[in-house]
């Protein structure tokens, strides 16, 4: 069985792949640090030395490689991997999918303390991170809502988050 986490930015994808892994035995891989360690690069210099077009390339071809040669793994998705590439219907095709629901509220509140981290989020200022995030969703969700299951993030501990998720694939 194959479980890929996708969702916005700071929806706790890592978080409840790692968690997910100690309660169901499964393996856990983080696309991101895939794709870091396979191009001994940070996320960070590769879309400032390479650009965001070579980092959705290099994003598609991992992400393939890793459904198509692995068993038995969850995979956390960066925040865009399902939104390019047709790599929504190729996580459908080979494994389940989950959307992990954040609201704008949510995400922004944990994204606040975290845009250094992340190379699109940066250059956006404190007050206008709500509105980004918001526009940014709109243009993601009909991505997001491909998945085979939708759970919401909202005022929910990862325990309680992994406890649905494991109720949802039995
Ligand atoms: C991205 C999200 C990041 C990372 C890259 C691009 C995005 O992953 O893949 O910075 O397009 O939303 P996280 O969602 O783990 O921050």
């Amino acid at each position: 069985m194959k479980l890929v986490l996708m969702g916005y930015m700071g929806s706790g994808k890592s978080v409840l792949a790692k968690d997910l892994s100690e309660k169901t035995g499964l393996d856990w891989l983080d696309l991101d640090a895939y794709i870091e360690s396979k191009e001994g690069l940070k996320i960070n210099q590769i879309f400032k030395e390479k650009g965001e077009i070579y980092f959705r390339l290099i994003e598609h071809k991992y992400l393939k490689e890793i459904l198509c040669n692995k068993n038995n793994l969850i995979i956390a998705t960066g925040g865009g991997t399902p939104c390019y590439s047709g790599n929504i219907a190729i996580i459908n095709q080979n494994a389940v999918s989950i959307y992990l629901k954040g609201s704008i509220q949510t995400l922004a509140e944990r994204l606040i303390n975290e845009k250094e981290t992340r190379p699109l989020l940066k250059n956006i200022k404190e007050e206008e991170l709500k509105s980004f995030i918001a526009k940014h969703l709109f243009e993601r969700n009909s991505f997001y809502n491909q998945a085979t299951f939708t759970v919401s993030v909202d005022n929910k501990t990862v325990e309680k988050i992994s406890n649905e998720i494991i109720t949802l694939l039995n």
